[in-house]
């Protein structure tokens, strides 16, 4: 495992979101238990660095690093000395200065975490970069499809709304195709990137057309600040077109899942009663989110049972089989 999460590149592929995803497994039975605590990172420190606003991944990478043990450092901009021009080295810095071993970093500005991990020895976890990538998402995006339908492989995810903006959508293409998925954007042309050279996907402007063949709808929320810039005629006519309605529903397959990354605009992007349907795996991906989680804190801070076991069992060497990671984090 990668110091820093950063990026699903970061991950080396397949193999890295895999293992993610295997140790999700024993942190959801771990989340189950009536006591949904393990010791595998105590004595560590994990901070948290937004200065965007959020709700799903700040308060699910808290209860992560609770459910491990870790100490957590709450940072809010708005109550800090940001307000009095303090800049992100200096706040890094001073952060770094009290002993942390983890940044969660949110950012307004792509490539953020980046600079972060430059100033600080601490590992970075990119918790969303402007326009540009939020790994940790895309993470739980795949944990939940495979919890949902088996596996990404082969599957054809239909992923609709304003790509242009959206940092889930960069990490989210990264890791279903890694995974073996086949991808279809669907948008109106203002709201796609200005050049898709690269992006291993296919574009459509037709949301009708796509649903028959789509195995996974993935709405991304239509962001009311884009009507001021012109990038849509209206929020109606964008529903109108590209909005999941009861009857485009209706052109899905009987097993076909929806998903969103949340926060939604119902009656935008997704139609009020879709939402809470149960093909819909909405309330599931905020719940795979705190075990995903987990993962990557136990990965990057826990690297394995040397760190995890008491310290005799540590230094003794083991006999037969040795514990895998998966059990020495749930221990
Ligand atoms: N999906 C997501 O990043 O949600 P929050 O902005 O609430 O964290």
């Amino acid at each position: 495992m990668t110091r820093h999460l950063l990026s699903i590149d970061d991950l080396g592929g397949a193999e890295g979101i895999d293992e993610v995803l295997r140790l999700t497994d024993s942190f959801v039975e771990v989340s189950e238990r009536a006591i949904p605590k393990v010791p595998a990172l105590r004595g560590k420190t994990v901070a948290w660095l937004f200065y965007e606003d959020s709700t799903r991944t700040r308060l699910s990478f808290e209860t992560a690093a609770k459910r491990l043990s870790a100490d957590v450092m709450n940072f809010s901009v708005s109550s800090s000395s940001v307000k009095k021009g303090e800049s992100l080295r200096d706040t890094v810095q001073t952060i770094e200065a009290m002993g942390v071993d983890a940044i969660v970093v949110r950012h307004g500005s792509a490539g953020a975490p980046w600079q972060v991990a430059k100033w600080s020895n601490a590992s970075v976890i990119n918790a969303g970069d402007g326009w540009h990538e939020h790994p940790t998402q895309a993470l739980l995006d795949c944990y939940t499809i495979r919890q949902s339908v088996g596996s990404c492989e082969g599957k054809r995810i239909a992923i609709v709304g304003d790509i242009k903006h959206s940092r889930v959508a960069r990490s989210d293409v990264l890791a279903f195709t890694a995974l073996g998925a086949e991808i279809t954007l669907v948008a109106p042309p203002t709201l796609l990137p200005p050049s898709l050279v690269g992006w291993p996907v296919q574009v459509s402007h037709d949301l009708d057309a796509v649903l028959a063949k789509t195995d996974i709808v993935y709405l991304l929320r239509m962001q009311r600040e884009r009507m001021s810039s012109g990038l849509v005629p209206s929020l109606r006519e964008y529903s109108a077109r590209y909005g999941l309605t009861r009857r485009r529903v209706d052109l899905l397959d009987a097993d076909a899942i929806v998903m969103h990354p949340g926060p939604m605009n119902r009656g935008v992007e997704i139609a009020a009663d879709v939402a809470d349907l149960p093909r819909s795996v909405i309330v599931d991906q905020v719940r795979n989110g705190v075990a995903v989680r987990m993962a990557v804190l136990f990965l990057l801070l826990g690297s394995g049972s040397d760190k995890v076991l008491p310290a005799p069992e540590r230094d003794r060497k083991p006999e037969g089989e040795e514990m895998s990671t998966e059990q020495a984090a749930v221990t």
